[in-house]
């Protein structure tokens, strides 16, 4: 392996320890306590927003981690890092982070092949009995942790295969619509920095996934029934977009028809289209010139930029998705393909909607 520094060639399957959520945890406690002590209100502390929560109804509250396999960690490390993803060696693998945000949104570790290996949804902790119940009354079996992951967390396959988590977390869905800002500089002032200084984009957060089903309709119904997701839209048989019900973007999860199970993209929060261009053009300057944007999706209303990793799925800059609040019934629809895809951008490249992890 090339990079001694993170011993790559040790591919023990340690379990993963989620030792930064241990940190962050423990310092929420603290912080609790503290509050409680000085009979604050938890809105008065600086940074903190109590999570909105739907009273009586049983659904995730967010989409908590992914573990993404990949045949090269070194390759991997190049794509995200240049992202603007703070990937953190540990042992085996990597922790993805962004800057400034406490939550882990994810694993990388190194297997033969690409592949999506696993999603974990967050829940309430008061929650967790009714999930075993639920899940044992829509007849679904548990399984146990994956080698490498052990936690205590539900395990179960969606209906293509792919294996879920659901487990007690904290809420790291946002519990209001993200900050969009879009300015202009006053007259007599230049608004664009030379280009020689132009900042770095860093994600703030993972936004969703696109993922792969052979089954649209059957998983809309497996996510409604077995997670208390909803639907937001859809486009026939085609594409589909869920929230959660305690506050969350347009769509924490996305299906889109195929062969098989599979990774399409992970879509990644910024606050700008300036932060949106930037990204774009940093990993174009780095190699990465494979993308599509930028443009304005219609289901959503994000704007985006997609570059294409190295194994053919891609990493999403967006920016000002749709939000649905706690309190508010989304209206689904079913929008047809024509009107439904983007607003406006560039022409997508034409295996835009291969999956790659089953046609490779
Ligand atoms: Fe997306």
């Amino acid at each position: 392996m090339a990079n001694n520094e993170i011993n790559l060639a040790i591919i023990l399957l340690k379990p993963i320890v989620y030792e930064h959520d241990a940190q962050q945890h423990s310092r929420f406690s603290a912080t609790l306590r503290e509050a409680n002590r000085k009979g604050k209100k938890m809105t008065q502390i600086r940074g903190f927003v109590r999570p909105t929560r739907r009273p009586g109804e049983l659904g995730v509250h967010s989409l908590d981690s992914f573990n993404l396999v990949v045949p090269d960690m070194e390759a991997a490390k190049a794509f995200y890092g240049e992202f603007g993803l703070d990937l953190q060696a540990r042992g085996n693998h990597f922790n993805v982070h962004t800057q400034g945000h406490w939550h882990r949104w994810g694993t990388i570790t190194e297997g033969s092949r690409k592949r999506l290996s696993h999603l974990s949804f967050g829940i309430f902790e008061d929650d967790f009995d009714r999930f075993k119940d639920r899940l044992g009354h829509v007849g679904i079996q548990q399984l146990d942790a994956p080698k490498g992951f052990e936690s205590n967390g539900l395990w179960f396959h969606n209906p293509d295969g792919l294996l879920l988590e659901v487990r007690v977390a904290e809420k790291s869905s946002p519990n209001e619509k993200s900050t969009f800002a879009m300015t202009s500089a006053p007259p007599g002032s230049q608004g664009s920095p030379n280009r020689s200084q132009a900042p770095r984009t860093s994600p703030r957060r993972l936004a969703h996934i696109l993922i792969f089903t052979a089954d649209v309709p059957a998983s809309i119904s497996f996510y409604e029934r077995a997670l208390g997701l909803r639907l937001s839209d859809r486009s026939g048989d085609g594409i589909a977009f869920m929230h959660g019900i305690h506050g969350s973007d347009h769509h924490l999860i996305a299906l889109a028809k195929a062969q098989g199970p599979g990774l399409h993209h992970l879509s990644w929060d910024v606050g700008t289209i300036n932060d949106i261009g930037l990204g774009a053009m940093h990993m174009a300057d780095k190699g990465f010139t494979v993308g599509w944007g930028l443009g304005r999706h219609v289901l959503g209303s994000n704007y985006f930029h997609y570059v294409r990793d190295p194994w053919g799925s891609y990493a999403e800059y967006s920016a000002d998705i749709d939000y649905i609040p706690v309190n508010c019934d989304w209206r689904a629809e079913d929008h047809p393909p024509h009107d439904s895809f983007y607003l406006w951008g560039p022409v997508p490249p034409e295996d835009f909607a291969v999956n790659h992890e089953v046609a490779g």
